[in-house]
C-alpha cells in the first residue's frame, strides 16, 4: 500500500510509521537546538495555514517549521477572508489549491473537515485539530517529549486527566500511546467521559488518587467550555477540587512522574502554577519546543511523498 499523502489522524498509522516520524523529529529537534536550519528542503513549495479556530502554538509552529525548511508560508486570516461572504469550506480550499499550494494545514471546529478537503485538493492536507476528533501533530509532539525523557513509550503508565469528552488531543494520544505499547488511563468525571471510550483499550477512572497511582506521566487537559453543553461541570471551583492537579495530587503518581499539558492552560482550574512551572516535573515548555520539530518532520515527510512538481 502506498504511504499516505496526507496526515489526517493517528488512528490507522502503524508503529513503524509513527516511529519514523518521531526519529526524524528528533533529528530536527537537535538541529533546531544547534541553531542550524535546512532552508533548501521545501524551497519553491507553498504552505498555507488555514485556521478556522483560534491557535497560538499549532499555527505558529507550523509557520516556523515551514520557514525553517525554506517554504513560502501564508497564514490565511479566516476572519478577513471571503468565508465571511458565505464562501464554503470546500470552495475556500479549492481556491487555495488552484494557487498551487503544496501543503494545506487545516484547523476546523467540525470533526472530519480536513478529511473532506483532502478528497478535493491536490495539496497534502495536515489536520491541525478537527472538532473533537483528532489533533495528530499534538500526539506526535507529546510522544517525542516523553520519549526524550523516558527513552521509550513501551510499558509506561500515562494518565490523561480532565475533559476527555471534548478533547481531540486525548483521542490522538490514546491511538498513538496504545499503538506504541503504553498503558493509558483516562481520569475524569463521568459527564466528561465518552460512552464507548473504553473500547479503545484504555482504563477509566473517576477519582484522581486511583487514576494517578503509579503513573509515569500525568497529562492534564483543558476544560473546553466553548464546546460544552451547559451543566456538564457544576463549576470551575468544584472541578478544580476533584480533578485539578496540584503538588499534593501529583503525589499520588510515581515520585518522578512528569507533568504535561497541551495548552492553553486554565491555571487554577485543571492545573496549578506550582506544578505547571516546576522545572523538575513539568514538560510543558518542552512540548512546545518539540512541536516545531515534529511539524518539520511532518512537512518534510509529506513533501517528499508529493507528486507535485516544483
Ligand atoms: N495545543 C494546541 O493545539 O494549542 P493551540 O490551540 O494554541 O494551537
Amino acid at each position: 500500500m502506498p504511504a499516505p499523502r496526507h496526515l489526517l489522524a493517528i488512528q490507522g498509522l502503524s508503529p513503524p510509521e509513527i516511529t519514523a516520524l518521531l526519529d526524524l523529529a528528533e533529528a530536527y529537534a537537535l538541529l533546531n537546538r544547534s541553531g542550524k536550519t535546512q532552508r533548501d528542503l521545501l524551497r519553491g513549495r507553498t504552505l498555507i495555514n488555514l485556521f478556522f479556530e483560534d491557535s497560538t502554538r499549532t499555527r505558529t509552529s507550523f509557520e516556523l517549521a515551514g520557514k525553517r525548511l525554506g517554504a513560502d508560508v501564508i497564514n490565511m486570516s479566516v476572519s478577513t477572508s471571503s468565508v465571511n461572504k458565505g464562501e464554503t469550506l470546500i470552495d475556500t480550499a479549492v481556491t487555495l489549491n488552484a494557487m498551487n499550494c503544496d501543503l494545506l494545514v487545516v484547523r476546523h471546529n467540525q470533526s472530519g473537515a480536513p478529511a473532506l478537503l483532502a478528497r478535493k485538493v491536490d495539496a497534502a492536507v495536515i489536520n491541525a485539530g478537527d472538532g473533537t476528533h483528532e489533533h495528530p501533530t499534538q500526539a506526535l509532539l507529546d510522544a517525542l517529549t516523553i520519549r526524550r525523557h523516558r527513552g521509550t513509550l513501551e510499558g509506561l503508565v500515562v494518565a490523561i486527566c480532565g475533559d476527555i469528552a471534548h478533547s481531540r488531543v486525548a483521542r490522538s494520544n490514546i491511538y498513538l500511546l496504545t499503538t506504541l505499547g503504553a498503558r493509558v488511563r483516562l481520569v475524569g468525571p463521568p459527564t466528561l467521559m465518552p460512552a464507548a471510550i473504553s473500547e479503545l483499550g484504555v482504563e477509566i477512572f473517576h477519582e484522581m488518587p486511583l487514576g494517578l497511582k503509579d503513573a509515569d506521566i500525568v497529562m492534564m487537559l483543558r476544560l473546553q467550555r466553548e464546546r460544552m453543553a451547559a451543566g456538564l461541570v457544576p463549576s470551575a471551583r468544584e472541578f478544580r477540587h476533584f480533578y485539578g492537579l496540584d503538588a499534593q495530587t501529583l503525589g499520588f503518581a510515581k515520585p518522578d512522574a512528569l507533568v504535561m499539558h497541551p495548552g492553553p492552560m486554565n491555571r487554577g482550574v485543571e492545573i496549578d502554577s506550582a506544578v505547571a512551572d516546576d522545572p523538575a516535573r513539568s514538560l510543558i515548555a518542552e512540548q512546545v519546543e518539540m512541536g516545531v520539530a515534529v511539524r518539520m518532520a511532518v512537512l518534510d515527510t509529506l513533501a517528499r511523498r508529493s507528486t507535485r512538481n516544483v
